[in-house]
Protein backbone atom coordinates (compact mmCIF):
# COMPACT_ATOMS: atom_id res chain seq x y z
CA UNK A 1 0.00 0.00 0.00
CA UNK A 2 1.56 3.69 -0.92
CA UNK A 3 0.95 6.82 1.23
CA UNK A 4 -1.76 8.26 -1.21
CA UNK A 5 -3.43 5.38 -1.37
CA UNK A 6 -4.39 5.33 2.39
CA UNK A 7 -8.34 4.98 3.15
CA UNK A 8 -9.68 4.83 6.17
CA UNK A 9 -13.07 3.24 6.28
CA UNK A 10 -14.75 5.34 9.20
CA UNK A 11 -18.23 3.96 11.42
CA UNK A 12 -18.93 6.94 13.54
CA UNK A 13 -20.68 5.56 16.96
CA UNK A 14 -24.37 5.71 17.43
CA UNK A 15 -23.93 7.82 20.62
CA UNK A 16 -21.36 9.96 21.96
CA UNK A 17 -20.09 8.89 25.77
CA UNK A 18 -18.90 13.28 25.56
CA UNK A 19 -21.63 14.06 28.02
CA UNK A 20 -20.91 11.33 30.89
CA UNK A 21 -17.29 12.49 30.88
CA UNK A 22 -16.27 14.58 33.80
CA UNK A 23 -13.32 16.91 32.03
CA UNK A 24 -12.62 18.46 35.01
CA UNK A 25 -10.56 14.88 36.78
CA UNK A 26 -9.26 12.85 33.94
CA UNK A 27 -6.65 10.71 35.54
CA UNK A 28 -4.41 9.07 33.20
CA UNK A 29 -5.24 5.88 31.34
CA UNK A 30 -8.65 5.59 32.27
CA UNK A 31 -11.30 7.15 29.77
CA UNK A 32 -11.26 6.28 26.56
CA UNK A 33 -13.06 8.80 23.32
CA UNK A 34 -15.58 7.43 21.08
CA UNK A 35 -13.73 5.98 18.72
CA UNK A 36 -10.30 3.87 17.91
CA UNK A 37 -8.50 2.90 14.79
CA UNK A 38 -7.44 -0.47 13.62
CA UNK A 39 -5.15 -1.83 10.90
CA UNK A 40 -3.66 -5.34 9.62
CA UNK A 41 -0.75 -6.47 8.75
CA UNK A 42 -1.27 -9.78 6.86
CA UNK A 43 0.44 -11.35 3.26
CA UNK A 44 3.19 -9.28 4.16
CA UNK A 45 0.96 -5.88 3.55
CA UNK A 46 -1.02 -2.97 5.98
CA UNK A 47 -4.21 -3.10 4.89
CA UNK A 48 -7.56 -2.41 6.47
CA UNK A 49 -7.66 0.94 7.90
CA UNK A 50 -10.59 1.90 9.87
CA UNK A 51 -12.08 4.25 12.38
CA UNK A 52 -14.84 2.60 14.57
CA UNK A 53 -16.63 3.19 17.85
CA UNK A 54 -14.21 1.95 20.71
CA UNK A 55 -15.37 -1.39 21.75
CA UNK A 56 -13.81 -4.48 22.79
CA UNK A 57 -12.18 -6.81 19.81
CA UNK A 58 -12.32 -10.64 19.43
CA UNK A 59 -8.77 -12.18 19.23
CA UNK A 60 -7.89 -16.05 19.81
CA UNK A 61 -6.69 -17.03 23.19
CA UNK A 62 -3.48 -18.55 21.29
CA UNK A 63 -2.77 -14.96 19.50
CA UNK A 64 1.38 -14.86 19.83
CA UNK A 65 0.93 -11.47 21.53
CA UNK A 66 -0.36 -12.87 24.70
CA UNK A 67 2.10 -15.90 25.11
CA UNK A 68 5.94 -14.45 24.45
CA UNK A 69 4.98 -10.55 24.18
CA UNK A 70 5.44 -9.86 20.42
CA UNK A 71 3.69 -6.36 21.44
CA UNK A 72 5.04 -2.16 21.83
CA UNK A 73 3.21 0.50 21.51
CA UNK A 74 3.80 4.68 21.42
CA UNK A 75 2.36 7.48 23.58
CA UNK A 76 1.77 10.85 22.44
CA UNK A 77 -0.83 14.16 23.01
CA UNK A 78 -2.63 16.00 20.97
CA UNK A 79 -3.40 20.02 21.86
CA UNK A 80 -6.15 22.14 22.02
CA UNK A 81 -4.91 26.04 21.15
CA UNK A 82 -6.26 28.82 22.65
CA UNK A 83 -8.56 29.67 19.15
CA UNK A 84 -9.60 26.18 19.31
CA UNK A 85 -7.18 24.40 16.81
CA UNK A 86 -5.46 20.96 17.43
CA UNK A 87 -1.81 20.28 17.05
CA UNK A 88 0.03 16.72 17.77
CA UNK A 89 3.44 17.10 19.54
CA UNK A 90 6.75 15.93 17.08
CA UNK A 91 4.17 12.58 15.45
CA UNK A 92 7.38 12.23 12.96
CA UNK A 93 9.46 10.97 16.34
CA UNK A 94 6.77 8.52 17.51
CA UNK A 95 6.50 7.10 14.13
CA UNK A 96 10.22 6.47 13.86
CA UNK A 97 10.76 5.24 16.97
CA UNK A 98 7.80 3.23 16.39
CA UNK A 99 9.80 1.14 13.72
CA UNK A 100 12.55 0.86 15.80
CA UNK A 101 10.88 -1.47 18.37
CA UNK A 102 9.31 -3.12 15.47
CA UNK A 103 12.43 -3.91 13.81
CA UNK A 104 14.10 -5.23 17.34
CA UNK A 105 10.73 -7.22 18.18
CA UNK A 106 10.99 -8.84 14.19
CA UNK A 107 7.90 -6.97 13.75
CA UNK A 108 6.88 -5.19 10.48
CA UNK A 109 7.51 -1.72 10.20
CA UNK A 110 4.73 0.80 9.56
CA UNK A 111 5.64 3.53 6.74
CA UNK A 112 5.78 6.90 8.94
CA UNK A 113 3.22 8.28 6.47
CA UNK A 114 0.33 5.71 7.71
CA UNK A 115 1.27 6.23 10.95
CA UNK A 116 0.82 9.64 11.13
CA UNK A 117 -2.42 9.78 8.87
CA UNK A 118 -3.62 7.16 11.11
CA UNK A 119 -3.26 9.70 13.93
CA UNK A 120 -4.54 12.48 12.48
CA UNK A 121 -7.90 10.82 10.68
CA UNK A 122 -8.68 9.68 14.93
CA UNK A 123 -8.38 13.01 16.21
CA UNK A 124 -9.94 14.31 13.73
CA UNK A 125 -13.01 12.00 14.18
CA UNK A 126 -12.40 12.61 18.23
CA UNK A 127 -11.37 15.85 18.06
CA UNK A 128 -13.96 16.80 20.54
CA UNK A 129 -12.42 14.77 22.84
CA UNK A 130 -9.56 17.39 22.97
CA UNK A 131 -9.66 18.93 26.87
CA UNK A 132 -9.57 22.38 26.77
CA UNK A 133 -8.43 22.70 30.80
CA UNK A 134 -5.24 23.83 31.62
CA UNK A 135 -2.41 21.10 31.21
CA UNK A 136 -4.82 18.36 29.95
CA UNK A 137 -4.63 16.64 26.57
CA UNK A 138 -5.32 14.17 24.72
CA UNK A 139 -3.36 11.14 25.04
CA UNK A 140 -2.85 9.05 21.82
CA UNK A 141 -1.69 5.39 22.40
CA UNK A 142 -0.78 3.98 18.79
CA UNK A 143 -0.02 -0.21 19.69
CA UNK A 144 1.39 -2.87 17.56
CA UNK A 145 0.75 -6.58 18.36
CA UNK A 146 0.93 -10.21 17.17
CA UNK A 147 -1.99 -12.07 15.97
CA UNK A 148 -0.83 -15.71 14.75
CA UNK A 149 -2.82 -17.95 16.69
CA UNK A 150 0.64 -20.14 17.22
CA UNK A 151 2.32 -21.55 20.16
CA UNK A 152 5.48 -21.93 18.36
CA UNK A 153 8.37 -19.70 19.57
CA UNK A 154 8.60 -17.75 15.83
CA UNK A 155 7.48 -14.24 14.55
CA UNK A 156 4.34 -13.79 14.26
CA UNK A 157 3.44 -13.63 10.65
CA UNK A 158 -0.06 -11.37 10.99
CA UNK A 159 -0.47 -8.20 13.11
CA UNK A 160 -2.88 -5.61 14.70
CA UNK A 161 -1.76 -1.75 14.60
CA UNK A 162 -4.47 0.12 16.26
CA UNK A 163 -4.66 3.74 18.00
CA UNK A 164 -6.82 4.78 21.01
CA UNK A 165 -7.46 8.14 22.17
CA UNK A 166 -8.06 9.55 26.03
CA UNK A 167 -8.62 12.92 27.68
CA UNK A 168 -6.16 12.92 30.58
CA UNK A 169 -5.32 15.22 33.11
CA UNK A 170 -1.48 15.62 34.43
CA UNK A 171 0.15 12.29 35.20
CA UNK A 172 1.64 13.13 38.13
CA UNK A 173 -0.05 15.89 41.00
CA UNK A 174 3.46 16.86 43.15
CA UNK A 175 6.71 16.66 42.79
CA UNK A 176 8.35 13.54 43.66
CA UNK A 177 10.07 11.22 46.61
CA UNK A 178 12.36 8.68 44.07
CA UNK A 179 14.17 6.22 44.94
CA UNK A 180 17.67 4.68 43.49
CA UNK A 181 17.06 1.43 42.50
CA UNK A 182 19.83 -0.97 42.54
CA UNK A 183 18.93 -4.74 42.99
CA UNK A 184 16.13 -4.23 40.22
CA UNK A 185 16.91 -3.96 36.26
CA UNK A 186 15.28 -1.97 33.73
CA UNK A 187 17.05 -3.36 30.54
CA UNK A 188 20.16 -4.85 29.92
CA UNK A 189 22.52 -4.31 27.38
CA UNK A 190 21.88 -6.72 24.34
CA UNK A 191 18.32 -6.24 25.19
CA UNK A 192 15.22 -3.97 24.49
CA UNK A 193 15.36 -1.15 26.64
CA UNK A 194 15.59 1.20 23.26
CA UNK A 195 12.37 0.10 22.63
CA UNK A 196 8.98 0.60 23.87
CA UNK A 197 7.93 -2.93 24.10
CA UNK A 198 5.40 -3.88 26.33
CA UNK A 199 7.39 -6.76 28.03
CA UNK A 200 9.97 -3.63 29.31
CA UNK A 201 6.48 -2.67 31.42
CA UNK A 202 5.70 -5.52 32.87
CA UNK A 203 9.33 -6.11 34.08
CA UNK A 204 9.12 -2.82 36.19
CA UNK A 205 5.68 -3.87 37.87
CA UNK A 206 7.17 -5.23 40.87
CA UNK A 207 9.85 -2.88 41.39
CA UNK A 208 7.93 -0.12 41.16
CA UNK A 209 5.32 -1.57 43.55
CA UNK A 210 7.92 -2.71 46.18
CA UNK A 211 8.98 0.91 46.23
CA UNK A 212 5.74 2.37 46.50
CA UNK A 213 5.04 0.45 49.36
CA UNK A 214 8.27 1.77 50.93
CA UNK A 215 6.77 5.05 50.09
CA UNK A 216 8.49 6.04 46.70
CA UNK A 217 6.88 7.88 43.95
CA UNK A 218 9.20 6.39 41.28
CA UNK A 219 12.28 5.02 40.55
CA UNK A 220 15.61 5.65 39.13
CA UNK A 221 16.71 2.60 37.10
CA UNK A 222 20.71 2.37 37.14
CA UNK A 223 22.85 0.25 34.96
CA UNK A 224 22.19 -3.93 34.99
CA UNK A 225 25.79 -4.46 35.49
CA UNK A 226 26.88 -2.38 38.13
CA UNK A 227 24.04 -0.28 39.25
CA UNK A 228 26.30 3.09 39.38
CA UNK A 229 25.43 4.82 36.60
CA UNK A 230 21.35 6.03 36.27
CA UNK A 231 19.53 5.35 33.37
CA UNK A 232 16.15 6.53 33.33
CA UNK A 233 13.27 7.39 35.87
CA UNK A 234 10.05 5.41 36.47
CA UNK A 235 8.54 5.88 32.09
CA UNK A 236 10.37 8.96 31.78
CA UNK A 237 14.31 9.77 30.59
CA UNK A 238 16.12 11.52 33.39
CA UNK A 239 17.65 15.21 33.33
CA UNK A 240 19.37 17.18 36.17
CA UNK A 241 20.65 20.64 36.15
CA UNK A 242 24.42 20.89 37.96
CA UNK A 243 26.14 23.95 38.31
CA UNK A 244 23.99 25.53 36.07
CA UNK A 245 24.81 22.86 33.05
CA UNK A 246 21.71 20.56 31.61
CA UNK A 247 22.91 16.91 31.82
CA UNK A 248 21.52 13.64 31.01
CA UNK A 249 22.50 10.14 30.66
CA UNK A 250 23.78 9.14 26.61
CA UNK A 251 21.32 6.92 25.59
CA UNK A 252 21.99 3.31 24.43
CA UNK A 253 20.30 -0.29 24.00
CA UNK A 254 18.80 0.19 27.73
CA UNK A 255 17.45 4.07 26.95
CA UNK A 256 14.53 4.91 25.37
CA UNK A 257 15.56 7.69 23.20
CA UNK A 258 12.23 10.54 24.40
CA UNK A 259 10.32 12.81 22.14
CA UNK A 260 10.58 14.81 25.08
CA UNK A 261 14.12 14.48 26.56
CA UNK A 262 15.34 14.95 22.70
CA UNK A 263 12.65 18.23 22.27
CA UNK A 264 14.45 19.69 26.05
CA UNK A 265 17.94 19.19 24.56
CA UNK A 266 17.37 21.29 21.77
CA UNK A 267 15.43 24.20 23.74
CA UNK A 268 18.37 24.25 26.23
CA UNK A 269 20.74 24.21 23.73
CA UNK A 270 19.09 27.53 21.51
CA UNK A 271 19.11 29.20 25.16
CA UNK A 272 22.95 28.50 25.50
CA UNK A 273 22.81 26.55 27.94
CA UNK A 274 25.42 24.35 28.19
CA UNK A 275 24.22 20.38 28.03
CA UNK A 276 26.38 17.06 28.34
CA UNK A 277 24.87 13.78 26.94
CA UNK A 278 27.16 11.34 28.83
CA UNK A 279 27.18 8.14 31.41
CA UNK A 280 26.16 9.74 34.70
CA UNK A 281 26.94 8.10 37.99
CA UNK A 282 24.90 7.56 40.82
CA UNK A 283 27.92 8.90 43.14
CA UNK A 284 28.10 11.81 40.68
CA UNK A 285 24.20 13.03 41.90
CA UNK A 286 23.94 12.09 45.24
CA UNK A 287 27.40 14.19 46.13
CA UNK A 288 25.69 17.11 43.66
CA UNK A 289 22.56 16.82 45.37
CA UNK A 290 24.10 16.80 48.87
CA UNK A 291 27.03 19.82 48.21
CA UNK A 292 24.07 22.39 46.41
CA UNK A 293 25.39 21.89 43.21
CA UNK A 294 22.52 20.19 41.97
CA UNK A 295 19.52 22.29 41.41
CA UNK A 296 17.27 20.32 39.38
CA UNK A 297 16.56 16.63 38.24
CA UNK A 298 13.48 15.66 36.51
CA UNK A 299 11.80 13.02 34.80
CA UNK A 300 11.25 13.81 30.80
CA UNK A 301 8.23 12.29 28.85
CA UNK A 302 4.96 12.67 27.09
CA UNK A 303 2.75 11.50 30.21
CA UNK A 304 4.97 12.81 32.52
CA UNK A 305 6.09 16.06 30.94
CA UNK A 306 8.64 17.61 33.65
CA UNK A 307 8.15 15.58 36.49
CA UNK A 308 10.37 17.57 39.20
CA UNK A 309 12.25 15.60 42.00
CA UNK A 310 12.08 16.63 45.78
CA UNK A 311 14.24 13.87 47.60
CA UNK A 312 16.17 11.45 46.21
CA UNK A 313 17.05 8.33 48.20
CA UNK A 314 20.33 5.97 47.84
CA UNK A 315 21.10 3.15 50.04
CA UNK A 316 18.57 4.31 52.67
CA UNK A 317 20.06 8.01 52.48
CA UNK A 318 18.08 10.89 52.28
CA UNK A 319 19.16 13.44 49.43
CA UNK A 320 16.14 16.71 49.29
CA UNK A 321 16.60 18.75 46.63
CA UNK A 322 15.51 22.85 46.38
CA UNK A 323 12.08 23.57 46.31
CA UNK A 324 11.18 22.59 42.75
CA UNK A 325 8.95 25.42 42.96
CA UNK A 326 11.57 27.85 42.60
CA UNK A 327 13.80 25.95 39.99
CA UNK A 328 14.44 28.50 37.16
CA UNK A 329 15.34 25.67 34.93
CA UNK A 330 12.53 23.15 35.24
CA UNK A 331 9.44 25.78 35.65
CA UNK A 332 11.05 27.78 32.50
CA UNK A 333 11.25 24.94 30.36
CA UNK A 334 7.78 23.27 31.32
CA UNK A 335 6.62 26.87 30.13
CA UNK A 336 8.76 27.12 26.94
CA UNK A 337 7.45 23.28 25.92
CA UNK A 338 4.04 24.26 26.95
CA UNK A 339 3.98 27.38 24.41
CA UNK A 340 5.21 25.43 21.85
CA UNK A 341 2.97 22.62 22.41
CA UNK A 342 -0.48 24.66 23.11
CA UNK A 343 0.46 27.40 20.27
CA UNK A 344 0.98 30.47 22.60
CA UNK A 345 4.49 31.36 20.32
CA UNK A 346 5.08 30.50 16.40
CA UNK A 347 6.08 26.76 15.61
CA UNK A 348 9.38 27.88 14.30
CA UNK A 349 11.27 24.44 14.49
CA UNK A 350 7.89 22.44 13.12
CA UNK A 351 7.19 20.36 15.54
CA UNK A 352 3.40 20.63 15.62
CA UNK A 353 0.90 19.02 13.27
CA UNK A 354 -2.16 21.02 13.02
CA UNK A 355 -5.15 18.66 12.87
N1 LIG B 1 11.56 6.25 28.96
C1 LIG B 1 10.55 5.37 29.09
C2 LIG B 1 10.85 4.03 29.64
C3 LIG B 1 9.25 5.73 28.71
O1 LIG B 1 8.24 4.87 28.84
C4 LIG B 1 9.02 7.03 28.21
C5 LIG B 1 7.66 7.43 27.83
O2 LIG B 1 7.29 7.42 26.74
C6 LIG B 1 10.10 7.91 28.07
C7 LIG B 1 11.35 7.49 28.46
C8 LIG B 1 9.92 9.28 27.52
O3 LIG B 1 9.72 9.27 26.13
P1 LIG B 1 8.84 10.38 25.42
O4 LIG B 1 9.40 11.68 25.82
O5 LIG B 1 9.04 10.11 23.97
O6 LIG B 1 7.47 10.19 25.86
C1 LIG C 1 4.36 8.00 27.71
O1 LIG C 1 4.89 8.94 28.29
O2 LIG C 1 3.75 8.13 26.64
C2 LIG C 1 4.46 6.66 28.21
O3 LIG C 1 4.46 5.78 27.42
C3 LIG C 1 4.45 6.42 29.63
C4 LIG C 1 3.37 5.43 29.94
C5 LIG C 1 3.95 4.07 30.10
C6 LIG C 1 2.54 5.85 31.08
Amino acid sequence: MTTDTLAIKVTKATTSKLSTVDFDNLPFGKTFSDHMLTATYADGEWKDFEILPFGEIGLSPAISALHYGQAFFEGLKAYKHDDSKISVFRPDQNAKRFNKSAERLCMPELPTELFIQSIAALVDVDRAWVPSKKDYTLYIRPFMFATDPYLGVAPSTTYKFMVLLGPTGPYFSKNLRVKIETEYTRAAEGGFGYAKAAGNYAGSLLPAKKAAEQGFDQLIWTDAKTHEYVEEMGAANVMFVINGKLITPLTRDTILNGVTRGSILQLAKDAGIEVEERRVSVSEIVTAVDNGTCTDIFGAGTAATIAQVSELVHEGKTYTLPNPAESVFANTMRKTLDDIKYGRVEDVKGWNLMI
